[in-house]
C-alpha cells in the first residue's frame, strides 16, 4: 500500500465537487479540507489540544524554515515532526521551493537548484530537489512536497514554459530521491502560470510520473479571482480522478468554496492565522476589524453564528481590549474562532456535496458574507 491514497466518495450533482477521504499514517481526513499553516512546527499561538478541539486533522509545515531553525538533523533525533511537536495528526511540508523565492535574497536559479541567502543569518546556501526530499524524510511528514519553481505574477509565455521544464525535470528527480515511499507520500505541484498551453505541459508531465497526489501551484501570486478560477477551470481536469488535489496558498472562504467547485480536495494559506494576530476575523456577515472603535462596547460574540469556544465565552469588547493591549490572550482568541470558521465552512460544503447542494450554498454563503455586494 502507498503512504497515501485518496477515496473518491461522490461528486455533487449541482456542481461537480468532490467529497473525498484521504489516508495517512497519522490518521484519514475527509475532503474538501483546510490545512492550518504552522510553519516552525507551530500553528501560531494555538496548542495541538486546541487544533484537536477544533477539529483540525492535518497541518502544514515547512521544510525551508525547519531546515534553517532547528535543523531537520534536530527534528530527526527527537523522532520526527510529529513526536517534536507533540501533533498526532496528518502533517504536510512544502518543499521550500516557494519559500526560497518569496523569503530568501539574492538567489539564482541553475538546473542543479537554487543558491540563495538565508533571510535570518545572510548565509550562502543552495537548496536542490535532493536536499530538498533529503530534509522532508528526515522531518517524516505524512505528505512531503516535489521541489518547484513558483514564478511571480505576471511572467512572461517564454519564461514560463522553461520555468514548467525544469519544474518537470525537478519532479523527475524529487521521486527518484525519495527514501520513505512506504510511509510519506510525495505530491508533484503543476505550473504554468496562467498560460492553458503550458498548464497542459506541466500536468501532463507530472502525472505521467507516480506522484501519491498533485498541487496547483503559482497561483494566489497576485493574479486577480478570476484568472484562478480560469486557471483552475482548466487544470483540475487534467488531474487523475484517484488521487488527491491541493490548491497551494489559498484561504480565503470565497476562494475555498470555488475552489472545492472546480475540483480541488485540500487548501493552506496563512490568512485566517496571519489576520487574526491583527485583530481581524471572519465571520459569517463578513470581515470584522475587531480592534475598531466601535466595538468597545460590544458585549456579543466575533460572530453571532458560531458555536467556537471562543464565541460562546468571550466577547468583542474583551478581545478588541486584549488586542490594543497587545495581550497574547487576544491573538489566541481571534486565531482559534478564525481556523474554527474556516474548519467548520469546509465541513457546510462536505456536507452541501453530500446533498448536492453546493451551488445553493455557495450562493447563501456569498449574499451573507458580502461577496455579492457591488
Ligand atoms: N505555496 C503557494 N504556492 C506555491 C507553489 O507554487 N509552490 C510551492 N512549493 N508552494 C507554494
Ligand atoms: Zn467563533
Amino acid at each position: 500500500m502507498p503512504a497515501i491514497t485518496y477515496e473518491l466518495i461522490k461528486t455533487c450533482k449541482q456542481t461537480g465537487a468532490r467529497l473525498g477521504k484521504v489516508h495517512t499514517p497519522h490518521g484519514t481526513f475527509e475532503t474538501p479540507i483546510f490545512m492550518p499553516v504552522g510553519t516552525l512546527a507551530t500553528v501560531k499561538t494555538m496548542s495541538p489540544e486546541e487544533l484537536e478541539q477544533m477539529n483540525a486533522k492535518i497541518i502544514l509545515s515547512n521544510t525551508y524554515h525547519l531546515w534553517l531553525r532547528p535543523g531537520e538533523d534536530i527534528v530527526e533525533e527527537a523522532g520526527g515532526l510529529h513526536k517534536f511537536m507533540n501533533w498526532d495528526g496528518a502533517i504536510l511540508t512544502d518543499s521550500g521551493g516557494f519559500q526560497v523565492f518569496s523569503l530568501s535574497d539574492l538567489r539564482q536559479i541553475e538546473e542543479q537548484g537554487v543558491h540563495f541567502r538565508n533571510h535570518i543569518s545572510g548565509e550562502k546556501l543552495f537548496l536542490s530537489p535532493e536536499k530538498a526530499m533529503q530534509i522532508q524524510n528526515s522531518l517524516g511528514s505524512d505528505i512531503m512536497m516535489a521541489f518547484d519553481e513558483c514564478p511571480p505574477y505576471p511572467a512572461t509565455f517564454d519564461y514560463m514554459k522553461q520555468s514548467v521544464e525544469r519544474t518537470s525535470r525537478w519532479a523527475e528527480r524529487c521521486l527518484t530521491a525519495h527514501d520513505r515511499p512506504d510511509v510519506q507520500g510525495l505530491f508533484g505541484i503543476v505550473q504554468g502560470g496562467e498560460y492553458e498551453e503550458l498548464r497542459k505541459q506541466s500536468a501532463r508531465d507530472l502525472t505521467s510520473m507516480d506522484f501519491a497526489g498533485y498541487a496547483v501551484g503559482g497561483l494566489s501570486v497576485g493574479e486577480p479571482k478570476d484568472i484562478m478560477n480560469k486557471v483552475l477551470d482548466f487544470t483540475t481536469p487534467l488531474l487523475p480522478d484517484n488521487k488527491a488535489r491541493y490548491l497551494m496558498g489559498v484561504g480565503s472562504p470565497d476562494s475555498l468554496i470555488d475552489g472545492a467547485i472546480r475540483g480541488i480536495d485540500m487548501f493552506d494559506c496563512v490568512l485566517p492565522t496571519r489576520i487574526a494576530r491583527n485583530g481581524t476575523c471572519m465571520t459569517s456577515e463578513g470581515r470584522l476589524v475587531v480592534r475598531n472603535a466601535k466595538f468597545a462596547r460590544d458585549f456579543t460574540p466575533l460572530d453571532h453564528n458560531c458555536d467556537c469556544h471562543v464565541c460562546r465565552n468571550y466577547t468583542r469588547a474583551y478581545i478588541r481590549h486584549l488586542i490594543k493591549s497587545n495581550e497574547t490572550f487576544g491573538f489566541r482568541l481571534t486565531t482559534y474562532h478564525n481556523l474554527y470558521f474556516l474548519l467548520k465552512l469546509m465541513e457546510q460544503v462536505r456536507e452541501a456535496i453530500k446533498e448536492d447542494r453546493l451551488g445553493d450554498f455557495r450562493e447563501e454563503f456569498f449574499e451573507q458574507y458580502g461577496f455579492n455586494k457591488p
